[in-house]
């Protein structure tokens, strides 16, 4: 694994390479012996062959976020007014994703974007979710390994956008970055292993303001970088960003923000109160633990639709379905439960039983898959059979308990009932490609009516954009960063019982 790392070949790693999720294959050759990289140790030189099911591919980033109006308010610029002229300072606004790196390019006067920029994080290769990453930087030395790893990333973003918009980057005088608080604290290299253990507690929530040169940061080394507020351990300064975004601080509609990814960060309240929470759905909505499963990347299914006698699906590229995304997922679980396919407890009803209430096409679609009853969602001939069998289903169904548990005990504290959740905002590159009759089908979301969800897009690049340009923002940010009072939900006496609750569709 780590080989191959360095040859710049990202594996899959689902399991953060401890031999689980079987994603990260490998051949050894000349015998064709199949291994797992993240298991296997290298004696002698080797030659091996990756398959392209194992490798990390890029997948669609989500780069555009709600474009918030900031004019007026711009003035971090006046800082840089005596050693450069007001039409040449530019500011870079970064979103530290644990998967995804987004990076854009802003004037800093009016804060217009000129330009984004995306990039796999690099840090992938150590494990596809943050207790990997922590889990990797127990020393010293390995943080700086990962620290580099996204310094150079950040370079790499800020050389393309300088390509593309003809900018020089001796005139990229500010840059604001956001992510959650392990990004955060690789980026900053401050210590992490504490994030790793119970109770979880940041080495710091606090901004921070430094140096262009002291972070290695190609920009002009007289510039400034300042990182937003965490809140706490497991939500960090891109949830900050989001809720100064959709500014949640002002809301008089009982508002609930849900960023879906391997962790769930979610806040909800109006004005006079707001709660966060983090919810560890661990990564089957992103396409891990499920037999099929693959980020949302070139054929992948990404929609299952009901037409009439079968089933239609979107694949991404255009190309035949090799593996189903989270999207995808969520979409053939919910199709799967309107045509009683499988009933609320998620079991696979009898094909016996449904003979008469489904059409031959879609019959003919239920099979056995690995000793379980499958669903099959493709079977074009150009690759193995894509389906969904009676493993993958409890899969979904404990990621999707896990937000939805989150969310109930953030109601539960404020006494909400679903239909008091006057807003839904759905922020974050996976809330983006659902379909909402989906979320709420499957129930991942509270039972509200379609027209009160709103997808936001990236907002955290969106507020990490307004703290780049604002002194304003940069003061609410750290005012909402105080404000969201963080509650561990694991930690409530219901929690077991809600999320038992909860797993039922
Ligand atoms: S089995 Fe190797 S990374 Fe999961």
């Amino acid at each position: 694994m780590e080989a191959a790392g360095k040859a710049g070949i990202i594996l899959n790693t689902f399991c953060g390479g401890i031999g689980t999720c079987k994603k990260c294959l490998i051949k050894l050759e000349p015998s064709g012996q199949a291994v797992l990289a993240c298991q296997y140790r290298i004696k002698s030189d080797l030659t091996v062959t990756i398959p392209r099911d194992s490798r990390f591919f890029e997948h669609k980033y989500l780069a555009h976020g709600i474009e918030t109006d900031i004019d007026g308010v711009a003035d971090i610029y006046e800082k840089y007014l005596e050693i450069s002229s007001l039409d040449k300072i530019f500011g870079i606004a970064v979103d530290i994703g644990t998967t995804s790196v987004v990076a854009k390019l802003i004037k800093m006067i009016d804060g217009e974007c000129l330009a984004t920029e995306a990039a796999l994080n690099p840090q992938s290769k150590y494990g596809d979710d943050v207790i990997s990453r922590i889990a990797y930087a127990h020393n010293e030395d390995k943080l700086s390994e990962l620290n580099r790893d996204i310094t150079g990333c950040i370079n790499d973003l800020v050389i393309k956008l300088c390509h593309k918009t003809g900018v020089n980057a001796h005139f990229i005088y500010e840059m604001c970055v956001v992510g959650n608080t392990t990004m955060n604290h690789i980026f900053l290299e401050l210590p992490i292993s504490q994030l790793g253990q119970a109770p979880y507690k940041a080495f710091s929530l606090d901004a921070h303001d430094l140096p262009a040169w002291k972070l290695h940061i190609a920009m002009n080394p007289a510039g400034k970088i300042h990182t937003v507020e965490n809140i706490a351990g497991f939500v960090g300064s891109d949830t900050t960003a989001v809720a100064l975004a959709v500014d949640i601080d002002s809301a008089e509609k009982m508002t609930l923000a849900v960023d879906i990814g391997t962790n769930g960060e979610l806040v909800l309240g109006t004005k006079d109160k707001l709660y966060a929470a983090s919810c560890a759905a661990g990564p089957a909505l992103e396409g891990a633990r499920i037999t099929c499963g693959s980020r949302a990347t070139e054929g992948a299914i990404e929609a299952v639709v009901v037409n009439e006698g079968d089933i239609d699906l979107e694949v991404i590229g255009n190309c035949p379905a090799r593996s189903i995304c989270g999207s995808g997922l969520i979409d053939a679980v919910a199709v799967m439960l309107e045509l009683g396919i499988i009933d609320l407890t998620g079991r696979f009803v009898e094909p016996a039983n449904l003979k008469d209430k489904v059409s031959p096409a879609i019959l003919s679609r239920i099979c056995e898959q690995q000793g379980e009853p499958a669903f099959i969602l493709s079977d074009s001939g150009a690759a193995d059979k894509i389906f969904l069998r009676q493993k993958d289903i409890r899969e979904t169904q404990l990621a999707k308990a896990a937000i939805r548990a989150g969310i109930k005990l953030l109601q539960k504290k404020i006494g909400l009932e679903d239909a008091d959740i006057e807003r839904i905002l759905l922020a974050g590159a996976f809330g983006n490609y659902i379909r909402k009759e989906s979320a709420l089908r499957i129930g991942l979301l509270p039972d509200v009516p379609l027209e009160r969800i709103v997808f936001v897009g990236n907002a955290a690049s969106s507020g990490a954009r307004m703290a780049l340009v604002s002194q304003q923002y940069r003061d609410k940010a750290r005012e909402l960063a105080k404000k969201i009072e963080y509650i561990e939900i694991a930690h409530e006496p219901e929690f077991q019982d809600v999320f038992a609750d909860s797993i039922l569709f």
